[in-house]
């Protein structure tokens, strides 16, 4: 079984989807985590990573990669490289890899339209501009202007870029979280698995 969750940034998809995997005794898929692998790669002049590991700490080519794919510059060049359709096309591939076996919440921007249309469940989380902008800017200690503006940018390139742009699949459930606690959101996307 999958859940997909998909979404712009700061929806609060990680933090939801790490939730409802550990609450069901699922396996928690970053796919963003194997893009801000990727940025880093190419921020160093190096090609793709051969190897991404996921987990507690993410690994690229055995390196451990997981405060260093977390840096504003990181996040800026990861929506640049997901613009590739070579990128894409590999980290596709090895998402699944991953899934094709077990229970999984996986959450991106191409999960449920590109990644795993057969989901199960399908998620398109939301929130304002101003609201993902407050809690991303909160939980990096930055101003709030810097961190809105950024994301604006980065929202637009996700969604205008021509190979699996950011959009909700046909038949996802949008959820838009302005307003809601993470367990409220976390409740309803459970109470949305068959047999829950
Ligand atoms: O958590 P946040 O939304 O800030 O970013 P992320 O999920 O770690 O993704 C970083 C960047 O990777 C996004 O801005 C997208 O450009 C890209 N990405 C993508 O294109 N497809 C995915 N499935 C996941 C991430």
């Amino acid at each position: 079984m999958l859940i997909a969750i998909d979404g712009p940034a700061g929806a609060g998809k990680s933090t939801v989807a790490r939730a409802v995997a550990r609450g069901l005794g699922w396996t928690y898929l970053d796919s963003g985590a194997m893009y801000r692998a990727v940025a880093l790669a190419r921020l160093r002049g190096r090609g793709l990573p051969e190897r991404i590991e996921l987990g507690e700490r993410v690994l690229s080519d055995g390196e451990d990669v997981t405060a260093e794919i977390r840096t504003p510059e990181v996040t800026a060049m990861a929506s640049q490289v997901a613009a590739d359709p070579a990128v894409r096309e590999r980290l596709v591939e090895m998402q699944r890899e991953l899934i094709a076996g077990g229970d999984w919440v996986a959450e991106g921007r191409d999960i449920g339209t590109v990644v795993a249309p057969g989901a199960e469940v399908k998620v398109f989380l939301t929130a304002s501009a101003e609201e993902r902008a407050r809690r991303r800017a909160e939980q990096e200690g930055r101003p709030f202007e810097e961190v809105l503006a950024e994301q604006r940018e980065r929202d637009a390139r996700d969604e205008s870029r021509e190979h699996s742009p950011l959009r909700a699949a046909d038949d996802a459930v949008e959820l838009d979280t302005t307003g809601l606690s993470i367990d409220e959101v976390v409740d309803r996307i459970a109470g949305m698995v068959p047999g829950a």
